[in-house]
């Protein structure tokens, strides 16, 4: 079938999550994140992923800005810089305006002046994912943001990819699901919808039962594989 709708994840996907940690490592007042800001940012969506998948199996759901939140202080004591709420609430504040990758906004338009459909479908609750999508002036090219939050549950939940269907209509096989997270890409593979995974850091595949249909190393050949 032919691509109607391309649907992406949020973050590490359109949006930078290192950016926080990043862009505060050099800012006045926080020189102490100059060495450690990599290892932060790591700890912190390693941890921030653990408890969505760890909510989501043992039906704990909780926003995901609270699990961001626990992520983030688990990840500040294990580099050893808890203990300054100035830094913590700076981290927290730039997670809502974080920068989208630079090929984003001509992938959107381009997908959108193709005729296709084209949404956000994410962990993030809507307020959390309407301040990314402001900050990086995305909402014009966007048809919807969709938000685990009307389902309660994280991904890889097969629920949460039903929302796709619901809004847009149409066969699974005509959605490209674009994700850089390889667990996702294949949950979303293993539902049935054409997927491609931006491995932007050249991670190996995960061992797990479905792979993606497309590896990509970022988001520039994303109306190609939609048809355009
Ligand atoms: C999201 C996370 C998983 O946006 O990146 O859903």
């Amino acid at each position: 079938m032919p691509i109607t709708t391309c649907v992406f994840d949020a973050y590490g996907t359109l949006f930078d999550v290192a950016a926080a940690a990043r862009q505060a490592a050099g800012e006045p007042g926080f020189e102490k994140l100059q060495q450690k800001w990599p290892e932060l940012a790591n700890h912190w969506r390693l941890k921030q992923l653990q408890y969505t998948w760890l909510r989501a199996i043992t039906d704990a759901h909780a926003d995901f800005w609270d699990v961001t939140q626990d992520g983030l202080d688990w990840a500040l004591e294990a580099t050893g810089l808890e203990g300054d709420p100035v830094l913590r609430q700076r981290l927290l504040d730039l997670y809502w305006e974080l920068q989208a990758y630079l090929e984003v906004p001509k992938m959107l338009a381009d997908l959108k002046a193709g005729g296709l459909n084209t949404a956000i479908l994410s962990n993030g609750s809507l307020p959390m994912l309407d301040g990314a999508v402001q900050s990086a002036e995305i909402g014009d090219v966007l048809d919807d943001v969709l938000s685990v939050e009307s389902v309660g549950v994280f991904k890889p939940h097969s629920s949460v990819y039903d929302l796709v269907q619901q809004r847009f209509g149409g066969d699974r096989d005509e959605v490209l699901f674009v994700s850089s997270n390889g667990w996702d890409a294949a949950g979303a593979s293993g539902y049935g919808f054409v997927t491609a995974w931006v491995n932007r850091a050249k991670e190996p595949m995960d061992r797990l039962p479905w792979t993606p249909a497309h590896v990509l190393s970022d988001l520039t050949t994303i109306p190609q594989l939609a048809g355009l």
